[in-house]
């Protein structure tokens, strides 16, 4: 497995002899199907259970090898990890060194390798606070697609029930009536045929002209084929659809020839074509080429495999989670799927396996031959735009027929350890549901912003205005506790001295540039948020502008995590892009603090950034905001405004 966006990765890792523990008392261990490594040596313990698997390599480098094709083993119960990652007990390399998911067929779900970093001494009291109070997950355990019916907006999403790890995925179902407050409902759909009975894993709803729902989904089948299935609601007249029924002739479409048996998977929701079928694309790759099958049907159980791929991309690898779907080129709001015309764009979106993030881009295209062409093959699906920088994948849209626009969901995976995710007793969560639009004043991109609904949990707010932050300073923004924020913020230097400099740092690149305490002439500056006053935790969402020779300006927006946290078993990238910034514009940001989660927008949605960060000071009363500016030369005048968001109602039933 080629894990190619080297900022994303970190495969220097350094497997440890574990000492051998049982725990005595587990019977809830999904089951394991350990293949033989290709490179390593490997020792598996034993004893009346099996806690720990650990792996000795022979060679560290082979990493990457070595992973795709094993199985990281059961896990342990709660309370012995958390026994163990408060005390001194938490060997330095604890339960497994591999990433769940990739033995079954799909990408890595957790990454092992954090767990090899040095101790840090977690404790319930640090944990607790990283939960979030605003974004919805599930009440305990792992999660990771959406539609609106009769009134209700229901989120089906990948759930183990049995623990905070990737496994034993089941459909976990919850519904909203503003997409902030949910309710929690029984588990829609169980592995329990042969044609899933290795996971009920992504699928899509598509709505039918006469109301009526069906869903296509893929199954792990026994033999561990991907698969697709027909479901359907039990009773159409439930507007909480609680109980589904697969249709009797699973699996409707198996992987065509040319396609390995497990690269073909999450089919997408279906639009019309001109002839009136149904047509929907499914991910695949052939060797490096990522692809997107076409298939037409009437019925949604007898499928025609369409001539050629609605699009591929030599080098991207396998795609996962494809959505389709138009954007107007005119209207402000969102497109039905099935919408197409001469005012009309098509976004691809592949979600890679190989790199793990969501890349999109805008084109044509075209009904009839099935097939979609990039407006700029430079940044072609999977080597250009992405819908975020941060941490972002696995995103899916719907078109919300009562509010007419489209929402896009992504799932946000952790970067603490599997260790700290089991003792927290959770993992993942979704963004704030965001709508997606063209962007008309680029013309090249598109715009993702929060639902407006997120915006009714403002609580008290306060206004900072025209606050002149000098070069190498930072001014606090005293607003109480900065737990749960909604900063929406403007930056402006003056244009005069931006004429007056020179080229300035041309090759500027966010993930490369040294991070928020590399100082440039014209950057960077922006806020830092979940900061404590003594500044040794803190986590920076800044511009960075760099001017190149003829007196062209390029806009940086990064985030940089490296001093996010104390802890030494956690995930710090720096993470960021350029955004467009038109003549005239100031710079702008908004950003949203949910304890761990720390999601930013600049230039109104142009790009986003996804963050997770675990602090263990910047906590409770003593999480704070500043605003800094590490320019060398340029000063700011910064405009804020803060609000404290309220929790949103998350019940469960
Ligand atoms: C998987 O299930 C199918 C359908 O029941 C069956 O024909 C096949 O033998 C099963 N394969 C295995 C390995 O059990
Ligand atoms: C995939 O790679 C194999 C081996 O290099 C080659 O024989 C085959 O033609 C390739 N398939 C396609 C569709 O390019
Ligand atoms: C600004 O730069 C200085 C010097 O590199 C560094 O110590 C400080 O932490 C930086 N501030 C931020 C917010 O990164
Ligand atoms: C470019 O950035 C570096 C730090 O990354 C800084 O030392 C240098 O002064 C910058 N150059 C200019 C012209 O701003
Ligand atoms: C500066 O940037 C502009 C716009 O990207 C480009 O056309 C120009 O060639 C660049 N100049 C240099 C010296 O790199």
């Amino acid at each position: 497995m080629a894990l190619s966006n080297s900022e994303e990765t970190d495969n220097s890792v350094h497997y440890t002899q574990l000492p051998e523990h049982n725990n005595g008392s587990d019977n809830s261990s999904p089951a394991t199907k350990c293949r033989r490594p290709k490179k390593m040596t490997f020792m598996i313990l034993t004893g009346l259970v099996v806690f720990l698997l650990f792996f000795v390599a022979v060679k560290y480098g082979n990493y990457e090898e070595s992973t795709d094709d094993v199985n990281p083993g059961p896990v342990p119960p709660q309370e012995t990890v958390c026994n163990m990652l408060g005390s001194n007990l938490m060997p330095l390399t604890t339960m497994t060194m591999l990433s769940r998911g990739m033995a079954e067929g799909v990408s890595a779900k957790s990454r092992g390798q954090f767990l090899g970093a040095r101790r840090f001494p977690w404790t319930k009291k640090i944990l607790a606070w990283q939960r979030t109070s605003f974004h919805f997950q599930p009440k305990k355990n792992w999660m990771n697609g959406p539609l609106f019916y009769k009134g209700w907006y229901h989120l089906f999403y990948q759930y183990n029930p049995e623990a905070a790890v990737w496994g034993n995925i089941v459909w976990g179902h919850a519904v909203s009536r503003d997409l902030i407050h949910w309710q929690h409902l029984p588990v829609a759909m169980v592995a329990d045929q042969w044609y899933d009975i290795n996971g009920v894993w992504t699928g899509s709803a598509t709505i039918l002209p006469d109301g009526k729902l069906v869903m296509l989904y893929t199954g792990s089948t026994n033999e561990s084929v991907q698969v697709q299935n027909l479901a359907y609601p039990a009773d159409p007249s439930d507007p909480l659809l609680r109980k589904w029924v697969k249709y009797e002739g699973n699996p409707v479409l198996v992987p065509p020839p040319g396609i390995a048996k497990k690269d073909f998977r999450d089919p997408t929701t279906a639009w019309t074509t001109p002839e009136g079928k149904w047509r929907i694309t499914i991910g695949s790759k052939v060797n490096k080429t990522g692809i997107s099958l076409v298939y037409d049907t009437i019925d949604f159980k007898n499928f025609e495999l369409l001539e050629g791929v609605l699009h591929g991309v030599p080098g991207t690898g396998m795609w996962e989670c494809v959505d389709f779907y138009p954007v107007s080129k005119i209207a402000e709001n969102g497109l039905d799927t099935s919408e197409n015309g001469p005012a009309v764009k098509h976004v691809l979106k592949s979600s890679l396996d190989d790199d793990r993030n969501d890349y999109y881009a805008l084109g044509t295209y075209d009904a009839t031959a099935g097939k979609w062409v990039p407006d700029n093959p430079i940044i072609d699906v999977g080597i250009g735009l992405r819908y975020d920088y941060g941490n972002f994948y696995a995103s899916k849209t719907f078109y919300d027929q009562e509010k007419k626009r489209r929402v896009l969901w992504a799932w946000i995976t952790e970067s603490d350890s599997e260790a700290a995710d089991i003792c927290k007793g959770w993992a993942s969560l979704q963004p704030i549901p965001r709508t997606i639009k063209f962007d008309k004043k680029t013309g090249s991109n598109i715009i993702t912003w929060p639902v407006a609904e997120v915006e009714n949990l403002r609580l008290d707010s306060k206004e900072f205005d025209k606050v002149e932050v000098k070069p190498g300073t930072v001014v606090p923004l005293e607003v109480g506790s900065a737990t749960q924020l909604d900063i929406m913020a403007e930056f402006e230097a003056d244009p005069k001295v931006l004429e007056r400099i020179d080229g300035s740092n041309a090759t500027y690149n966010c993930r490369s540039g040294g991070g928020s305490a590399a100082r440039g002439a014209l950057g960077p500056f922006g806020l830092m948020v979940l900061t404590d006053s003594g500044l040794s935790e803190q986590t920076p969402i800044y511009f960075y502008i760099a001017k190149n020779a003829t007196g062209n300006f390029n806009t940086h927006f990064c985030n940089d995590l490296t001093r996010s946290s104390e802890a030494t078993d956690v995930r710090k990238l720096i993470y960021g892009s350029t955004v467009p910034v038109l003549q005239g514009e100031k710079l702008t940001l908004r950003t949203l603090v949910d304890h761990s989660i720390v999601e930013s927008f600049a230039q109104g949605g142009r790009a986003a950034i996804t963050s997770r960060v675990y602090p263990t000071k910047a906590i409770y009363e003593d999480a704070k905001l500043y605003l800094f500016n590490n320019a060398t030369y340029i000063s700011v005048t910064a405009t804020v405004k803060i609000w404290q968001m309220d929790s949103a109602n998350i019940q469960s039933t």
